[in-house]
């Protein structure tokens, strides 16, 4: 398994993927997602490669204060291999080379898979809520 960045030949490889990990949200176009991410931190954006396939990806990003991570998503029949945990592992020491001091994910609530594997990767649940406000729709996915 090769841990790499994503490139753009991976385009409709990755949304597979991400259609396959049910990542795909109707507010969200993730062909706009990736355009976006191509022009703001690019090596952020991350994949896992077996055999010349895209099993898994993380999209993460820094805005100089915090880091974070979106798109986390392992291919159904390569799950529970570790690849999850080698994503953000790659993803948390590229963040520190960058002296980013902290990371915030977002996980939906109801996401006990998720919840637990960042748990026991040392990632804490904290009181706070999230709020959010869209600035540009997206056509709709
Ligand atoms: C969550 C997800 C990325 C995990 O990928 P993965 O490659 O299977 O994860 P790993 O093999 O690295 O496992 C990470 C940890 O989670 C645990 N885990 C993984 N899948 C699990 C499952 N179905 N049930 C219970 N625990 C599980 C592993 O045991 C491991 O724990 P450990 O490190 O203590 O052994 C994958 O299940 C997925 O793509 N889910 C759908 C998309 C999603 O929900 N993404 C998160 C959005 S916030």
């Amino acid at each position: 398994m090769e841990i790499r960045i994503f490139r753009q030949d991976d385009f409709e490889e990755i949304i597979t993927l991400w259609e396959r990990c049910e990542l795909l949200r109707p507010w969200n176009d993730p062909e706009m997602d990736i355009e976006r991410k191509m022009n703001h931190d690019p090596d952020l954006f991350l994949v896992a490669e077996v055999g010349g396939e895209i099993v898994g990806s993380l999209m993460g990003g820094y805005d100089g204060h915090r880091g974070a991570a979106y798109y986390l998503g392992v291919h159904p029949e390569f799950r529970g291999r570790g690849i999850a945990n080698a994503l953000l592992s790659r993803l948390e020491k590229k963040l520190i080379a960058r002296g980013c001091p902290k990371i915030n994910i977002q996980v939906r609530e109801d996401n006990d898979v998720v919840i637990g594997m960042y748990e026991r990767l040392g990632y804490e649940q904290q009181d706070v809520i999230n709020l959010g406000r869209r600035l540009i729709e997206d056509e709709e996915y």
